[in-house]
């Protein structure tokens, strides 16, 4: 099959592009690098020793994606490209509400007049809301988000599922990712957040590497066995894998399915940083602060209906994501930028 990948240059995106490509279909790449770096799909190619179509545009511009359709015989589009930052959500929801929205209306329009059918999209865990307790399924309704960026992923969640609902030759796949970790085996292509790190995994391997003093853990005294928040932590390439598996299950499905993609297997912030420490060998200075305003203290999935329908079943462990985040960050100390300043 031929996958357009909307967003791919980014950490799921890339390392979801190695898994397609080393299961033997094509890849087709549109990024406008507005959170990510071209060398990051420079890296697939070495691993992967593959090629793919790379196009740079901005995926709200609807000339240059009918353009890409007009060029490329896609049959299944993955719908990574949108902003992902909670807190900056908070203090800019209309850049939010615009670029991300805005990217799925237009794929939508460019799918319809290229009658591309298949469209798998990046959701996320926030859209249960605090209503629903762990472990959540996909049976439960959706809740109310903490904050601008969760509701662009159920705004988008609805978009999509209303559009399936006016064409019955549409397959819509709704993948609600838990927390994504780690990086691919190689340590070429990783997690490469610009500026402060939001996300807790990137900023241990950059304190761990020496780019941050300490981390600060946001809250120690949470009803959980140790104080600090649960989590549900797949390791990327596990995620790559459930894209592969969602993208060729949809070659015959039509309608609307959601999956989880998790391990369904919490782990607090101190588990993190104790087998980070343990697996690594490298210290991670640490304080209790906090609260993160908008945390819930535990998050984690029901992962049994991805296992049941698409046969998806994660292989990497906490100590397999704490080595392979590690391996990335210490080949490479500022992520992509090293090469290209080089
Ligand atoms: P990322 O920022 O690394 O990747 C997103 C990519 O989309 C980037 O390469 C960025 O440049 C591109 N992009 C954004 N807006 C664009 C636009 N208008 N036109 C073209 N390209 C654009 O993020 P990621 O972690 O790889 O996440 C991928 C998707 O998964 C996102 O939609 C994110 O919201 C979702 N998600 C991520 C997580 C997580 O923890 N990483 C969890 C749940 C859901
Ligand atoms: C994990 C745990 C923090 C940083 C977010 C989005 C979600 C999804 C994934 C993205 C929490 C703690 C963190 C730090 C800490 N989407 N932490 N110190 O909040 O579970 O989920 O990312 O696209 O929608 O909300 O992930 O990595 O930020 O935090 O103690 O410096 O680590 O409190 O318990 P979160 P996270």
């Amino acid at each position: 099959m031929k996958i357009l990948l909307a967003g791919g240059a980014g950490f799921i995106g890339s390392h979801t592009a190695v898994e397609l490509l080393e299961a033997g279909h094509d890849v087709v790449v549109v990024d406008n690098y507005c959170n990510s770096s071209p060398r990051s799909l420079e890296r697939v190619r070495e691993i992967t020793g593959k090629d793919m179509a790379v196009y740079e545009a901005d995926v709200r511009d609807k000339e240059a994606v009918k353009n890409i359709f007009d060029r490329e015989a896609v049959d299944c589009v993955i719908h990574f490209a949108g902003l992902k930052a909670v807190g900056e959500s908070v203090e800019k929801p209309v850049e939010y509400y615009r670029n991300n929205i805005d990217t799925t209306l237009t794929l939508l329009e460019c799918m319809k007049e290229a009658g591309v059918k298949r469209i798998v999209f990046s959701s996320s865990a926030t859209v249960y809301g605090e209503e629903n307790e762990s472990p959540y399924v996909e049976t439960m309704p959706r809740g109310s988000c903490s904050n601008p960026y969760g509701w662009t992923k159920a705004m988008m969640e609805q978009i999509l599922t209303d559009t399936a609902h006016a064409d019955p030759d549409m397959s819509v796949i709704l993948l609600r990712y838990f927390n994504p970790i780690g990086a691919h085996e190689s340590g070429k292509i990783g997690e490469d957040p610009q500026g402060i790190p939001n996300n807790l995994m990137p900023f241990v391997s950059q304190t761990a590497v020496g780019r941050r003093d300490k981390l600060t853990i946001f809250g120690g005294d949470y009803d959980t066995p140790d104080g600090t928040c649960l989590r549900d932590y797949i390791h990327v390439m596990d995620l790559a894998n459930g894209h592969l598996k969602a993208v060729e299950y949809a070659a015959d499905h039509k309608g609307v399915e959601i999956f989880n993609l998790g391990t369904g297997k919490p782990y607090s912030v101190l588990d993190i940083v104790n087998t980070f420490e343990k697996a690594n060998g490298v210290p991670v200075p640490y304080v209790i602060g906090a609260r993160r305003a908008g945390d819930l203290p535990s998050v984690y999935a029901d992962a049994s209906k991805a296992e049941r329908i698409l046969g998806w079943k994660t292989k990497r462990d906490l100590r397999d994501m704490c080595v392979d985040s590690w391996n990335w960050q210490k080949n490479n100390p500022n992520g992509f930028r090293d090469q290209d300043q080089s």
